[in-house]
């Protein structure tokens, strides 16, 4: 028997100020995108903005539904909506925030695991990382370099490959 550690790596910054100018653009769009969030059961509105190889961006929000698991969080909304649009380019980055409805102030926000495997998809497809940025708590901004740094041991086409 080996022990293993696993530790991820990632980037903490004080304020959306801080960050490179293309981090702070799509931030910026993910924010916007939170306007458009339906989200009448939880009123937590996610914004999301993705950043494509050919320079497009993508932005997507939470949309509820009456029958709770019915609805889809903002990322997969976006990341979804640009592979549908352009089916072969690689996906960038992502930005991702989240607000309650009637406060501008952001939350920390971090994607569910759903969302983790569905970018995860994506970036083992193109084999090219996806950079994450996040709201943080009290203002910060959080940079993970990749989404598999998110999901250690993840499940991935590789397994589904016969012999
Ligand atoms: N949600 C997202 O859109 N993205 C996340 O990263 C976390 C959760 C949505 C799902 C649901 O509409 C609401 O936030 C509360 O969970």
């Amino acid at each position: 028997m080996k022990k293993i550690t696993t530790h991820i790596d990632y980037e903490l910054f004080d304020s959306i100020d801080e960050l490179n100018g293309s981090d702070r653009e799509l931030l910026l769009r993910a924010i916007e995108a939170t306007n458009s969030a339906y989200a009448p059961y939880s009123d937590f509105h996610v914004g999301a903005a993705v950043i494509l190889e050919n320079g497009e961006v993508v932005t997507g929000s939470n949309q509820e539904n009456a029958a709770y698991p019915s609805g889809l969080c903002a990322e997969r909304v976006a990341v979804f909506s640009a592979a549908a649009h352009y089916p072969d380019v690689k996906i960038k980055s992502i930005a991702i925030t989240a607000r309650f409805n009637d406060d501008k102030k952001l939350l920390s926000v971090s994607p569910c695991g759903d969302c983790r495997q569905v970018m995860a998809e994506y970036e083992h497809r193109f084999h090219s990382s996806i950079r994450m940025i996040m709201t943080g708590e009290n203002g910060k901004v959080v940079v993970i370099p990749n989404v598999k740094t998110l999901l250690p041991l993840m499940f991935n086409s590789d397994s589904l490959k016969k012999g």
